[in-house]
């Protein structure tokens, strides 16, 4: 299995003075999508003070899996979550999926709760549409393609012709002509095609928005940009929204409008992709960075413990990795103290350019 991609590896949709390399293989830049449309667009799917918690096993204290997130997508917007492995990006996605109820909080879909009667969630996913990581996981071995993505259409008692709706799924999925690959088996196809097949059942039902949970990861690099370049083209023919979960923030790079970066259970920094992976405030956003090929710089090295959600740290939740507080950066502008005892508000759900960080925050207003 591959591991992370990088922007060099699928090609960069953002500008030609970013400092990603100059391959370009995306489609189309971000400024000429449906979402530039979006902006003032009322969110199709909103969560508000969402947390997710786990009751401990063994006595142990309760996982704060998601621990207040605000977070809102815009129809036609492609918002890219990132963060390392374990800080909740996939609970977070299930929660919004209505797979895991929150904790507390609240969960909104075209302006209106969602409904977790069994009826009311069968309503809801075939409106929002989950893409797993990995595609030999999701596919059933013993079922033919057609099958695979005719699933959905019977489960939702789906009137018209069937066989006209699985193909155009598969067509619009890139796998042409469909009709050849009605009889093949998961076994027959290459990984990139398996992964448009799961993508095809996810499109046969007319979705809104998808939820795409590594979409890439278990993908080799060459077929990597292909299916990036599958979303974006959705996202300009068909209008759809999405949420891309991935611990890459390379892929993001290559895909997303918007860019919300997660750290144990909270958003602690978001905004438009070109500002975060140019101009990254919050600490932790920039030694994410700093480990892609194309940063340039020096890597950053987090130490400490890696996060835990069973003892979220008062003070900053990063604070115990954080190089700017370890090098004394936090002191020089007098938000140390800050850093470790006084907790930062849940940032807004919205498209605005914000970051949960107390130096970020004190060099923000000196500079104003
Ligand atoms: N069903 C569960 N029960 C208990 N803890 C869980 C459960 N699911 C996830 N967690 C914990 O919640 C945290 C976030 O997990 P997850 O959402 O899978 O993170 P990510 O997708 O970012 O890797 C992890 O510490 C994980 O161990
Ligand atoms: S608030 Fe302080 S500890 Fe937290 S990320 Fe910012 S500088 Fe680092
Ligand atoms: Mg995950």
């Amino acid at each position: 299995m591959t591991t992370s991609g990088s922007p060099g590896s699928t090609g960069p949709v953002t500008s030609a003075d970013s400092p990603a390399p100059a391959a370009t293989v995306a489609p189309e830049p971000a400024a000429t999508s449906p979402a530039a449309d979006a902006t003032s667009a009322e969110p199709l799917l909103s969560a508000s003070g969402l947390h997710v918690t786990f009751p401990g096993r063994h006595g142990a204290a309760p996982a704060r899996a998601v621990d207040g997130v605000d977070l809102d997508i815009k129809p036609g917007e492609i918002v890219a979550l990132v963060g390392e492995s374990g800080c909740g990006k996939t609970t977070l996605a299930r929660s919004l999926l209505g797979l895991v109820p929150p904790t507390s909080g609240r969960i909104t879909f075209g302006g209106r709760p969602l409904d977790y009667s069994a009826r009311g969630l069968k309503k809801y996913r075939k409106r929002v549409q989950l893409v797993l990581q990995d595609p030999s996981g999701s596919l059933n071995p013993r079922h033919t393609v057609y099958d695979a993505v005719a699933e959905g259409l019977r489960i939702h008692g789906y009137p018209g012709d069937e066989r006209a709706a699985v193909a155009d799924a598969l067509a619009r999925a890139g796998l042409r002509p469909p009709e050849r690959f009605f009889l093949r088996y998961p076994h027959e196809l290459s990984g990139g095609q398996r992964q448009r097949v799961v993508i095809a059942g996810a499109l046969v039902l007319d979705p809104e928005l998808i939820v795409a949970d590594e979409p890439v990861a278990s993908l080799d690099a060459s077929v990597r940009g292909e299916i990036l370049a599958l979303l974006l083209r959705l996202r300009t023919e068909l209008g759809l929204a999405a949420l891309v979960v991935t611990h890459d923030l390379g892929l993001a790079w290559n895909i997303a409008d918007r860019v919300a970066v997660m750290y144990l259970g909270r958003i602690v920094e978001t905004g438009d992709v070109e500002q975060i992976l140019t101009a990254p405030r919050h600490p932790y956003t920039q030694a994410l960075l700093s480990v892609l090929p194309e940063a340039g710089g020096d890597e950053i090295v987090l130490t400490g413990e890696p996060p835990d959600p069973s003892r979220v740290p008062r003070g900053c939740r990063f604070h115990a990795r954080c190089q700017v507080l370890a090098g004394g950066e936090a002191e020089r502008v007098g938000v140390a103290d800050a850093c470790r005892t006084r907790d930062l508000p849940v940032l807004d759900g919205g498209g605005a350019s914000q970051v949960a960080c107390h130096w970020a925050e004190a060099l923000g207003a000196s500079a104003r």
